[in-house]
């Protein structure tokens, strides 16, 4: 084990910890039913752009004070100035990590924004769901694949501390990378759950066996007849890979 990866204690992280549920709503009402139905059994949310602009950032500081984990899907992209002033600004709210898009001088503005505080960065290379057509279509000179080795190589120089991915690009990142990078997957279903409009599913499982440190869920547990047994059961999921 990196001595990096020992001091974040990601390798002994319970697999609790390791589940970060989406909460994929339009009002923090919304939300706050779903985190009350899933009680002790999730540690970890991820609130993006649409519960954020329905009040879901002063949501965040209360489940921070709620002694939950919070990850802010923010996605930002903007002049540099603008990006450090956001991210000092988002790290006064108390979450855990916030996304930034994988551009030089965001990245560069962002780790500034955040020096000396205890918010993570992780970074989103190329969005999944662009193929080699829309980026071509975008004006980029690259195939997905080679813009994605080159933004999370670009990542690390900036001390970005952990990327965005899909599971089935994880076992190669961490090959490449070794262990000093957060890797946080979405995209994750479980055995039997429908993967609707994610194309290139996993489940827990297996993302965790690809190296995953975290993984993203949103409709398996939100959209489940029983959200906190859905919970449990990814939890138990993780934590088999974990004590093999
Ligand atoms: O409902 P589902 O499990 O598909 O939710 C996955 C979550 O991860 C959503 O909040 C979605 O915005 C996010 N996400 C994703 N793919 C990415 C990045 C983020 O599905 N590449």
């Amino acid at each position: 084990m990196s001595e990096a990866r020992a001091l974040t204690g990601l390798e002994s992280l319970p697999a609790r910890q390791r589940l970060i549920a989406a909460l994929d709503f339009s009002t923090v009402r919304e939300a706050e039913t779903m985190v009350e139905r899933l009680g002790d059994s999730v540690a970890f949310y991820k609130i993006g752009m649409e519960l954020a602009y329905g009040g879901g950032l002063p949501f965040a500081k209360d489940l921070v004070a709620a002694g939950k984990r919070v990850f802010l899907d923010l996605k930002l992209h903007d002049i540099p100035t603008t990006v450090t002033k956001a991210c000092a600004n988002v790290a006064r709210l108390g979450a855990d990590f916030l996304t930034v898009h994988a551009y030089p001088q965001t990245m560069g503005a962002a780790m500034a924004g955040v020096a000396g505080t205890p918010l993570r960065l992780l970074a989103v290379t190329v969005m999944t769901s662009y193929d080699d057509q829309d980026l071509r279509e975008a004006g980029y000179a690259f195939a997905v694949k080679d813009l994605v080795a080159r933004r999370a190589e670009q990542a690390r120089r900036a001390g970005i501390h952990g990327l965005i991915l899909s599971a089935g690009e994880a076992k190669a990142m961490r090959a490449k990378f070794g262990p000093e990078l957060i890797l946080a997957t979405p995209g994750i279903r479980p055995v039997g759950s429908e993967t609707r409009d994610q194309k290139r599913a996993m489940t827990p499982a297996a993302a965790r066996a690809a190296g995953a440190d975290y993984l993203v869920v949103g409709r398996p547990i939100t959209e489940a007849n029983d959200p906190k047994a859905a919970a449990e059961a990814i939890v138990a999921d993780i934590a088999g890979v974990d004590s093999e």
